[in-house]
């Protein structure tokens, strides 16, 4: 019982502790059942997920027990700057050996990953990522929540995950996809098995360096609840295709709604030409109940800041480059290049007409603190690009000139060639922030630069 003028003593956030061991690790992703040499943090790809609950801290430590120096990101989550994983500019590498202590309060629900981000183009596709759930306080009502890790590798005919960590090639187009493609770690993932009536949660993220999924649930209808991370209202994907770029998340609630006695497939048909079955769902005889749940309340809003657009300050960012697109000369270091001598070394696009050299650069924007921003994008090039903000999360305002129907909070957007998108949110986090393209090619090919909160 609460008396009169009682002070209310507020309990303390709990804290979460973990502990992420990053070492080599054998994995059985291969389809033919092969152990692949592989880099993971606590000994599986995926990671071990990471559960913890909105409000509470979070506390982690990495130990590097790697041949290379690391660092861990944690993609999406609004983390001080310092706690944000980016080596050179946030924190030292750690070394091989060493280890760092990661611990931030989780201000927002919603489905969120870690990765390395040192040499991310090879550590990532070796392997070192994980999944993070912070829990909603009030959670919504499903039968199961589950999480699917996508990913690809680019695998040898003896089963090693093929060297040539970013090959000119794969620079210069749609960066490197691989040719075995999994799920949850697993390159034959056994059939998803739902009961008639249930209701499950499924979260969804694009862990490649490079493929794009766009996925079918054949005979349903999911609805998408949240995009990264962030609740959006729900509704059904546009032409019933799920995309995710790489470093995107989406939730679906899945309604078990088609009829026993057969399978259903979940094709991957972002590439038309090369579409293939992800997985299958598959209906036992024994209804869960007779229908699922009809009403979908939206997900509770995080404490995100409302950008004021009638005051906020505009930049345009141009991205250029990548091979059949108009980029004759950026400069790289200080010094203008022409694409012959960028390609040459290892470098193929610009963010408003500077190549990225390394993750410490001078910033390409200085933002006043607590000021609202739109950053008005134009894809001047032949090819999709995630492109990812940290440490703040963004309204996606406008694509092609057109509002967008949800204006839904991302921390990763999709554009498409030579697409136009504006996007809007808060400086309100301090530090210096990384903004780059998540094809992990692209990215370590100039495509990348830093924001500034001051
Ligand atoms: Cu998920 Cu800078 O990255
Ligand atoms: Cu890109």
């Amino acid at each position: 019982m609460l008396l009169a003028g009682c002070a209310l003593r507020t309990p303390a956030a709990a804290t979460r502790e973990f502990q992420l061991d990053a070492a080599p690790a054998v994995l059985a992703v291969d389809p033919q059942a092969r152990a692949v040499p592989a880099w993971a943090f606590g000994g599986s790809v995926p990671g071990p997920l990471l559960r913890a609950r909105q409000g509470e801290r979070l506390r982690v430590v990495l130990r590097n027990a790697l041949p290379q120096a690391t660092t861990v990101h944690w993609h999406g989550v609004r983390v001080p700057n310092a706690m944000d994983g980016v080596p050179h500019l946030t924190q030292p590498p750690v070394p091989p050996g060493g280890d760092f202590r990661y611990e931030f309060q989780l201000p927002d629900a919603g489905t969120y990953w870690y990765h390395s981000h040192l040499q991310s183009a090879e550590q990532v596709e070796r392997g070192l990522y994980g999944v993070l759930v912070v829990e909603e306080r009030e959670p919504p009502a499903v039968d199961r929540d589950l999480a699917w890790v996508l990913d690809d590798w680019r695998l040898t005919p003896e089963g090693r995950i093929a060297e040539g960590f970013l090959a000119a090639h794969d620079v210069s187009h749609a960066g490197r996809i691989g040719n075995v493609v999994t799920l949850n770690g697993s390159g034959e993932p056994p059939d998803l098995v739902l009961r008639r009536g249930e209701r499950v949660r499924l979260r969804l993220l694009n862990a490649a360096n490079g493929r794009i999924f766009g996925l079918q649930f054949e005979g349903h209808a999911p609805r998408i609840i949240a995009l990264d991370g962030q609740p959006v209202a729900p509704h059904e994907p546009a032409r019933g295709r799920v995309v995710l770029g790489p470093g995107m998340r989406c939730d679906l609630v899945l309604d078990a709604t088609a009829a026993a006695g057969r399978r259903y497939a979940v094709r991957d048909t972002f590439y038309r030409a090369q579409s293939y079955d992800l997985v299958h769902i598959a209906y036992p005889d024994a209804p869960l109940r007779e229908r699922p749940p009809d009403a979908l309340p939206p997900l509770a809003a995080n404490p995100l800041p409302e950008p004021d657009l009638a005051r906020a300050i505009r930049h345009e960012i141009v991205f250029e480059g990548g091979m059949m697109g108009g980029m004759h000369r950026a400069l790289l270091d200080g010094s203008p290049r022409d694409f012959g001598s960028l390609l040459r070394q290892g470098k193929a696009w610009a963010v408003n007409g500077v190549v990225a050299s390394g993750h410490g650069m001078a910033p390409l924007l200085t933002l006043p603190r607590g000021g609202s921003v739109v950053l008005a994008m134009r894809n001047d090039t032949r090819w999709h690009h995630p492109i990812h903000l940290h440490g703040h999360t963004f309204r996606v305002l406008t694509r092609g000139g057109r509002a967008t129907t949800h204006r839904e909070w991302q921390d990763t957007v999709l554009m498409e060639p030579m697409e136009r998108v504006e996007i809007a949110f808060v400086a309100d986090n301090p530090g210096d922030w990384m903004f780059h393209c998540h094809i992990l090619e692209h990215q370590e090919g100039g495509m990348m630069a830093v924001v500034r909160v001051l």
